[in-house]
């Protein structure tokens, strides 16, 4: 079975972004240290025009092939004119709004997204599936999440834009790992409790 694993940035204080999502604060951190661990062990989480920037754009994948994201997460690259922002995985949106896919390399998932993810982890394949964000799809797919990989910057944001757009929920999950870097950041991993 593929698993589903939501690679998430956040605040000390577990928040995505500020109120609106805009996580740009964040930025800061993405120095050559942090940059170098994302080209070495995510390097499909980097989008396509960051891949090209950073040199690594025909890196193969690791552990992905599939990239799912919300509409408000997708935005973020259509307002900056870029349809196909994860060209090197298989791209879903969900999106009740979009009724036209505008690229044929982004399929739209207008209903029922989880019935889409277990359709995605049922396939034979060894890389899985990169749950993008947003908070809302998170929150929607929180119980078809496998594995976390929270990706910690040094900031305390006071409110914001929570992890899951979900309902309150006890879920254990175990740690995997951890990996802290020069500038503080701080990458956990973690696999559900089955
Ligand atoms: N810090 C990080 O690592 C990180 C990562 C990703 C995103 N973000 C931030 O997250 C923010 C976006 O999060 P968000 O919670 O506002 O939005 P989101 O989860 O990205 O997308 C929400 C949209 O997904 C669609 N959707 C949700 N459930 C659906 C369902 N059951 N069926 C069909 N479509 C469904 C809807 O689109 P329609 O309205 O079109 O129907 C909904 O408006 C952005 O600002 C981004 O910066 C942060």
């Amino acid at each position: 079975m593929r698993k589903l694993t939501y690679v998430v940035a956040c605040s000390i204080d577990g928040f995505i972004g500020d109120p609106s999502g805009d996580g740009s604060a964040m930025f800061a951190f993405l120095d050559a240290e942090f940059l170098g661990f994302l080209k070495t062990e995510y390097p499909e989480t980097i989008a396509t025009h960051g891949r090209r920037a950073l040199g690594c754009d025909d890196v193969a994948n690791r552990r992905f092939d599939t990239i799912i994201q919300g509409r408000g997460s997708y935005d973020l690259a259509l307002k900056e004119g870029i349809t196909s922002p994860y060209a090197h995985l298989r791209q879903y949106v969900a999106s009740r709004t979009l009724t036209e896919s505008p690229d044929p390399q982004v399929e739209i998932v207008s209903d029922d997204p989880v019935g889409k993810v277990r359709e995605l982890k049922a396939e034979e394949g060894e890389l899985g599936i990169y749950l993008c964000g947003g908070s809302q799809l998170a929150g929607e797919l929180f119980d078809e999440i496998d594995e976390l990989v929270i990706k910690t910057y040094p900031v305390v944001y006071g409110a914001g834009m929570p992890m899951f757009g979900s309902d309150f929920a006890v879920t254990e999950f175990t740690l995997d790992g951890v990996r802290t870097f020069g500038n503080g950041v701080v990458v956990r991993t973690y696999s559900r409790k089955r």
